[in-house]
This record gives structure tokens, sequence and C-alpha cells, in this order.
């Protein structure tokens, strides 16, 4: 690789696609397990050891869901929300991390009846401690689970409205099983979120699995300024040229890519298209605790496979990664 370890790890980086509840580490999610008296399923791994070599290999986006929902049952209190993210932030705070915009599932806990309260707070202070303590800046990014009925999913928009308002959800996501839930079943769920506060930000994972109509769906129909994922954009070259033009950013996670065998190798990814292209994109970790690294670790992966990028490529990728972060001019002038 034409650049080097400590180069990548200097980099100030962002963050723009981390699943809160993917940073769930076997050695802690056994630990809450007990402290919560959660008793996991018959057929899942006993030990840490035997947990992390089943997240060695995941055989879809499904496989992997399945585990990840049966992860977030152990976190109840808002004390175990708090604790989950803020190891998440002391572990990246070493990496180069300098501001992080991160999703959550509130779906994967409401529906276990715990409040959407008790799970933003908990998650809301630790980005407060991160900034005072570690100055990593942060954004907490609402998603709906497209698995569940929309109707659901806006009666959760609804619930949401005061955090909303008060621009304690700063954006609002879409995720979870992608190819049976296309974007156009949400357009009411993100016009109605965008009423509460018109400077709520909008995203939403596609073109992960599905198709490049999916991207322009999410673009067109649920307004969205940010596509999660979006590699299979490249299938059309039209929707290529649209994304350059309105400067949308792709938040591409090349390890989740491989691990859930979207591509075989970090190498397959499109990345010197979209570079050609002009469309901006960002490098990212997804789910770090299943798919086995954090955000130096992908820099680090799409250093070895692309090996002839010099530092310009480079500082053009953590430019576009700062530029397309939703923080205002101060604050990227900072970084
Ligand atoms: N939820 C957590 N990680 C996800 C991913 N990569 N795609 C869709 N939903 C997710
Ligand atoms: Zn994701």
């Amino acid at each position: 690789m034409s650049v080097s370890e400590a180069f990548l790890k200097e980099l100030p980086k962002c963050e723009h696609h981390l699943h809160l509840e993917g940073t769930l580490e076997p050695d802690l999610l056994f630990p809450l397990a007990a402290r919560n008296n959660v008793t996991l399923p018959d057929n899942f791994p006993k030990t840490v050891e035997e947990l992390n070599a089943k997240y060695s290999s995941f055989a879809d986006l499904q496989d992997f869901l399945n585990y990840y929902y049966i992860g977030t049952n152990v976190l109840i209190t808002e004390q175990d929300f708090f604790d989950l993210a803020w190891a998440y932030f002391t572990k990246v705070s070493s990496q180069g991390l300098v501001h992080a915009e991160v999703f959550y599932d509130p779906q994967s806990h409401t529906e276990r009846g715990i409040s959407l309260e008790t799970v933003t707070n908990g998650f809301s202070r630790a980005c407060k401690r991160a900034q005072e303590e570690l100055g990593i800046s942060s954004r907490l990014i609402m998603c709906l689970l497209r698995h569940i009925e929309p109707s659901a999913c806006l009666d959760l928009v609804k619930t949401a409205a005061p955090l909303i308002k008060d621009g304690t959800i700063h954006g609002l996501g879409l995720d979870s099983a992608e190819k049976p839930f296309p974007p156009e079943l949400f357009t009411e769920c993100y016009s109605e979120a965008k009423s509460f506060n018109p400077n709520l930000q909008l995203t939403a994972h596609a073109g992960e699995e599905g198709p490049a109509q999916y991207v322009s769906n999410a673009l067109d129909l649920l307004k969205v300024t940010r596509i999660d994922h979006g590699i299979n954009s490249v299938q059309d070259t039209e929707l290529l040229k649209r994304l350059a033009r309105e400067r949308i950013l792709l938040t591409v996670c090349p390890l989740s890519n491989v691990k859930l065998q979207v591509v075989q190798a970090v190498k397959e990814l499109p990345l010197q298209q979209l570079i050609d292209n002009d469309v901006p994109f960002s490098l990212n970790s997804d789910d770090p605790a299943y798919f086995g690294g954090y955000i130096l670790d992908n820099y680090l992966q799409v250093a070895r496979d692309f090996p002839h990028w010099d530092y310009s490529i480079w500082a053009k990728i953590a430019t576009n990664a700062v530029q397309g972060s939703w923080i205002d001019d101060k604050r990227k002038q900072d970084i």
C-alpha cells in the first residue's frame, strides 16, 4: 500500500454508518444477559469464543440480522444503552475518529416494552460524554425497521415527535431486511417526521442487497440527502451522474459487505468507479462487533485492497466525509 498505517490512523475520520446495537461485543453481551436475567435461545452459542466463531461468517444480511436482534434483547436499562455506546466511543477515540453520526433501532427495544426515552437517554448521555471527554462530536439517527409494518413505523415517528422537534434525534434512517421492503413503503413516515422539524436530516439504507432502483426511489420518494451503502448504484450510470451532481454521500461499509457476502473481497467494491464518477463516499464500520473491525480497520483494509491510492485520494475521501457530515461550517473547519 502506498500510504502508511500511521497516516491512516492519524487521518481525521468521520463515521456515518454505525449501528450502536451493532457495537455489542460478545464480551459485553454475555455479562449484560447475566446482569438482566435474560435467557438466550437454547441454540445460541454459550461462550464468547463460540459466538465470535459464529460471527466469522454470515450467509447474507438476514442471517446476520437474526443474531443482531437476539443480541439487542440483553439491553434493558438506560445504563445498558449508555454502557454500550460509551464502550464504542472509548474504543474508536484511539482510531482517529473525530465525528460520528450513529444509528439506533428503537423498535428492537420498544417491541420488548422498553421506552423510546430509556433508549434515547442512555445513548444521548454517552454522546454528550464523548464530546466532553474525548472531543468526539456526534449525531443520533433514529432508524425505522423496514420489516415492521409501515403503520407501526409511523406510530414510532409520532412518539418520537418531541425528540425530533428538540433536535435530540438529528436524523431519520431506514434499515433491516432490504429486498422485500422497498423504500416507497415508508414515504408517509418520512414526510411526517420531516414535518416535525425541517432541519431533520434524512437517509436510508439502499442498494446494499437491493437494486439501484431502490436508491433512486429513496431519493425521489423519501427525499433523503444521503444513501447508506448504495454500492449497487453502479448498476445505473445516470444515477451515478445524479449522485455526483447532487453531492449525495454514499456511506460505504467495506468489511460489512464482505461479511454479508455482498462481495467476496474488499477489492471487488466499486470504489474506483465511484471516484472516477466523482461520487462522494465515506468509509464506515456498520456493525463492528459482528464484522470484525472498527473504522480504522475498514480504512486499512481498503488501503490494502486499493494499494495504488496515494495521499491525494485519501485526502479526498477524508474531505468528502467531512463535507458530507451533518455539522456546521465551523465544526467542518475545526476538523
Ligand atoms: N441493521 C444493522 N446493520 C444493518 C445493515 N448492514 N443493513 C441493514 N440493516 C442493518
Ligand atoms: Zn447499516
